[in-house]
């Protein structure tokens, strides 16, 4: 256990990625106030956490949506630094339901922003993804990567909000922003007492492949095979959430130690290491010994072919690197989901 440094207000804390970095935080010496509305989480994830850490954490039930609800969070706490997850993030529910989308991701992160400015509390960590490339055509994709226009409402939530920060900190004076862009998260704390609680039928691979595996799903759809990449499935980054949660350590052990070079920065945050969708279902079924349900169907309109990160930033800047293997983290995955069926 390192020394005791500074408190950090974390958004969305009840979350898959907030709880898992809420626990790097805490185990890196950090105090955090964690705010959630458990729109899309439980409490149990707060419980979790503290079961993890062996401590209770300081929580508050606030919808950052409810300005005056966040202000008090503000006049009870001293921190310099927010870490904001709090935001929907199905791709596809955002192309029915824009409004909802930019309403809920927009304002609360308008709202975070006006009192970490009026607080004159410096230092935003923002929530970003590997959505904003679009599909690139040079890979590994770096920071220079030309973003591509959204095709979905989430995806532009977070080319605005990236945007936001960074006229916010071109603008004022002792005001940093750091975007982090993931790419995509998977596994689970090994102890299985947190992970990611999708509600109603995933969208994400990971935990439809679990659910598939536990049974809840028939089969899996596997999204075309007739893509121009190895094996004709698309490729990404699948990086595992206990590596993303430590690099948000990193990143706010940047900002509070003033060694940001610019006031604001963006990061890739994945393995550098490119998989395709058949060989994770082979790499799932090997790990776990078991035999997974699946069939190839129609590719699924606005999936990009290939993604994967150039990491050599976040590697040299924030002196990080992911670390754990594909098989442990898609053995966390399914031990979270028996988890989710003994509780
Ligand atoms: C999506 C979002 C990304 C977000 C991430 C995590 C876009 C275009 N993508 O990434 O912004 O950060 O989720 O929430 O905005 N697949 C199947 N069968 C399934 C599910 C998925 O074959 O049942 C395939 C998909 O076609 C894709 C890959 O698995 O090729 C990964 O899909 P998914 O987990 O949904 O993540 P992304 O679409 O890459």
């Amino acid at each position: 256990m390192s020394s005791k440094k500074e408190t950090v207000l974390v958004s969305g804390g009840a979350g898959y990625l907030g709880s898992h970095t809420t626990v790097a935080l805490i185990e890196a010496g950090y105090d955090v106030v964690v705010i959630d509305n458990f729109s899309n989480s439980e409490p149990s994830s707060i419980e979790g956490v503290e079961k993890i850490v062996g401590r209770k954490i300081c929580f508050e039930e606030i919808d950052t949506c409810d300005k005056e609800a966040l202000r008090g969070v503000f006049e009870r706490h001293e921190f310099n630094t927010v870490i904001h997850f709090a935001a929907f993030k199905a791709v596809g529910e955002s192309v029915e339901k824009p409004l909802m989308y930019y309403q809920n991701n927009l304002v609360s992160y308008m709202n975070i922003l006006e009192m970490m400015k009026e607080y004159s509390r410096p230092n935003v960590l923002f929530s970003s993804s590997a959505t904003v490339y679009g599909e690139a055509e040079v890979m590994p994709v770096t920071e220079q990567t030309p973003r591509q226009p959204s095709t979905s409402p989430y995806g532009n939530t977070k080319q605005m909000a990236e945007d936001i920060l960074r006229d916010c900190c071109a603008a004022y004076d002792n005001f940093y922003g750091i975007a982090l862009r993931y790419f995509n998260p998977i596994g689970a704390h090994p102890s299985a007492l947190i992970g990611e609680l999708p509600r109603g039928v995933p969208n994400n691979l990971v935990p439809f492949i679990t659910q598939t595996a536990a049974g809840i799903r028939e089969c899996l759809s596997v999204f075309g095979n007739d893509y121009d990449t190895p094996d004709g499935s698309c490729l990404r980054d699948f990086i595992d959430v206990t590596d993303l949660a430590k690099a948000h350590v990193a990143a706010v052990d940047r900002m509070t130690q003033g060694k940001m070079k610019q006031k604001y920065e963006i990061f890739n945050i994945g393995t550098g290491r490119p998989v395709s969708v058949l060989e994770l279902i082979t790499r799932f079924e090997k790990a776990n010994n078991l035999t997974l349900p699946y069939r190839i169907v129609a590719r699924r309109p606005g999936d990009t072919p290939f993604i994967w990160a150039d990491t050599t930033l976040a590697n040299e800047e924030l002196g990080w690197k992911a670390e754990c293997d594909l098989d442990d983290s898609l053995r966390s995955a399914w031990a979270w989901e028996v988890h989710l069926h003994e509780r």
